[in-house]
């Protein structure tokens, strides 16, 4: 089976054998009638590079629902199946009035893959709002709930990329969102500017979703009209050593503390400094907008998208000494 149109970069490449679930019940059955098989385990299929045909059984996570089981008239904690669409399940939110994920509007991907690499923008993460993950493990079948603090959540990371990974079905997700005195986050620079260009002085919670994703449609591509996975890299932190020669050769690059001796380099600011913005190598390219998003313009296959991030991270590395990894997972 092709997984074209399961993968938002559109690589067209081929699962040996895929199923789609609906249920916890059909994917536990799924598991253990087929322990002795080599599993591969696909949500939304945004966060993914396809290199190579898949000699696997997909399991495609399609579990669908929303529930409130609990509900003050502050808070209410909110469950999402791992199959719900992150960006309907945001706006689902945002039409209920219930605030804390309105800056994540309009990312790309499934509630469930949402907490494996706690997807962050525009100064919120996934871990701010989130209670606990329920997960299915692979090999036993039990159900396991995560606690946030048991997933470990870091900058793009979480304990299903590192101590657990590929044991754990996420199979969803809860969250604790508030239904008044919202804390809203409306700090970072460019949701400032279109706040003020529309005038709005007190946003709601649905004016910061607006301005998100007027921001994210300005630089972003959006994956039905060109494949992507959003930022194809990590924005690299380095220590203070690294970072005053990197400064002495380039005084007018964008910088952000992360303590006294560690700082994060806009990795989009280096790739475009490389030389990369707009770039195009067949159907393998670098968005002209957002440097840090690799693009497929059409027939790209997942191994030319590789070569050209690894010609990225080789010449940025030349000309800066620093180097940049991949965030999305490459398989
Ligand atoms: N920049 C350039 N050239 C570029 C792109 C960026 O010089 O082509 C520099 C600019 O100085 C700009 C700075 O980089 O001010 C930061 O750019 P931007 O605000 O677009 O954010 P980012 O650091 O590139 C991160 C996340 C995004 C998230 C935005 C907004 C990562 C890897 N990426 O990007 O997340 O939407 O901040 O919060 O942390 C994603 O993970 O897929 C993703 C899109």
């Amino acid at each position: 089976k092709s997984l074209k149109s399961y993968n938002t970069f559109g690589i067209d490449c081929t699962a040996r054998y895929f199923i789609s679930v609906n249920t916890v019940a059909q994917l536990k059955q799924v598991l253990s009638e087929n322990s002795s098989c080599k599993l591969f385990i696909l949500g939304g299929g945004s966060n993914m590079l396809l290199t190579a045909p898949l000699d696997a059984l997909v399991i495609h996570v399609n579990l669908k629902g929303i529930e409130i089981p609990k509900e003050t008239k502050d808070e209410v904690l909110i469950k999402a199946m791992a199959g719900e669409n992150w960006h309907e399940f945001v706006q689902y939110c945002i039409a209920h009035d219930f605030g804390g994920l309105e800056n994540l509007s309009l990312i790309p991907g499934n509630v469930g893959t949402a907490p494996i690499q706690n997807i962050g923008a525009y100064g919120v993460e996934l871990k701010d709002t989130l209670v606990s993950c329920n997960t299915l493990n692979i090999q036993t079948l039990e159900e396991k709930e995560f606690t946030k603090e048991e997933c470990n959540f870091g900058y793009r990371n979480s304990i299903f990329k590192n101590e657990v990974r590929g044991q754990y079905i996420v199979t969803s997700v809860t969250f604790r969102l508030t239904k008044r005195n919202h804390k809203k986050i409306i700090s970072y620079g460019d949701i400032q500017r279109v706040l003020a260009e529309k005038n709005i002085e007190n946003p709601s919670i649905k004016d910061i979703s607006d301005a998100v994703i007027a921001i994210r449609q300005s630089k972003l591509p959006d994956p039905k009209i060109l494949g992507n996975s959003g930022s194809f890299f990590k924005n690299p932190v380095i220590e203070l050593e690294t970072f005053e020669q990197f400064r002495l050769k380039f005084p007018q690059a964008p910088f952000y503390e992360v303590s006294p001796i560690q700082f994060k380099i806009p990795a989009g600011w280096l790739i475009e400094n490389a030389g990369f913005k707009g770039k195009r190598y067949g159907d393998a390219g670098v968005h002209k907008n957002q440097a840090l998003v690799l693009v497929n313009h059409g027939n790209a296959t997942g191994d030319e998208i590789w070569q050209l991030a690894l010609r990225i991270q080789k010449r940025v590395f030349e000309m800066t000494g620093i180097e940049i990894e991949p965030e999305v997972n490459v398989f």
